[in-house]
């Protein structure tokens, strides 16, 4: 990351009447958090398809719990790191035309203090009934065992989670087109890019008329390099620090 690359991203920045941000599991790497793609393609052992998809579940819930109460025991025991508060510090100086999407499910942006955030692939801290639906906060403290039922309806719980071929919810999905269509920087951190829809969030703002500066932060070029106006490589708990000090 060059000293003129930074400059330039805070420039547009601090011009920018509405900014959006899309972030993926590098955000969380700082924090202990592992990230999705190892070379193998497996995830922390385990096929994708086996642990992350409806199919999946279907065949073994045990299996798919025992790898989500794993996550839940990760989570418990990680902090927000110096990405994430940056993140906090962006949303107050832009307020209500600041909106964080994320494709993260460790909660850590919440935690650190962001408010107005789009979790658009679920979060561990939540179930979801299979009899009657219900969503609930699960405290990520607590052990679910794996075989959790509601406490409703006596219904199978999944994680709230959105796993592979199913589409993403209606009530955080479109506030996320709108956030990165109205925006005039979208900031894309920690994410391959790889995962649609989420990463077509970059196209929509980049093609819109006027388009947004596209800014990416990642330790290495991705799929989004291409549509980036600049590329600040470093980690993230390192490099959106200085991108918000710069700002002044
Ligand atoms: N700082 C910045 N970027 C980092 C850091 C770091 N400290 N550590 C890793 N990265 C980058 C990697 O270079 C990579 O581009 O984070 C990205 C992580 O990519 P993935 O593991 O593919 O995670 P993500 O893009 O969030 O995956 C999207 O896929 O498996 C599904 O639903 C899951 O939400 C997830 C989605």
């Amino acid at each position: 990351m060059t000293d003129d690359d930074l400059t330039r991203a805070a420039d547009w920045l601090r011009a920018a009447d509405r900014v959006c941000v899309l972030t993926g599991a590098g955000v969380s790497a700082e924090s202990g958090v592992p990230t999705f793609r190892a070379s193998d393609g497996l995830w922390e052992g385990h096929r994708i398809e086996d642990v992350a998809s409806p199919d999946g579940f279907e065949r073994d819930p045990k299996l798919v719990w025992q790898f989500y109460n794993a996550r839940r025991a990760n989570a418990r025991t990680v902090e927000p790191n110096p990405g994430h508060l940056a993140l906090v510090a962006l949303e107050r100086r832009w307020g209500e035309r600041f909106t964080l999407v994320t494709q993260n499910v460790d909660g850590l942006h919440r935690t650190a203090g962001s408010t107005n955030v789009l979790e658009i692939h679920g979060s561990l801290h939540r179930t979801r009934c299979l009899g009657c639906n219900r969503v609930t906060d699960r405290n990520i403290q607590e052990d679910l065992g794996d075989e959790p039922a509601c406490p409703k309806c006596y219904g199978q719980l999944r994680p709230d989670i959105v796993w592979f071929g199913e589409a993403l919810p209606e009530s955080v999905w479109l506030p996320s087109l709108n956030a990165a269509y109205g925006c005039n920087v979208l900031l894309v951190v920690g994410t391959s890019a790889v995962v649609h829809p989420a990463a077509s969030l970059v196209p929509i703002a980049k093609r819109k008329q006027p388009a947004a500066r596209v800014i990416e932060v990642n330790l290495t070029r991705t799929e989004a390099s291409q549509m980036a106006d600049v590329g600040l490589y470093g980690p993230s708990g390192v490099v959106l620090p200085k991108l918000v000090e710069r700002l002044g």
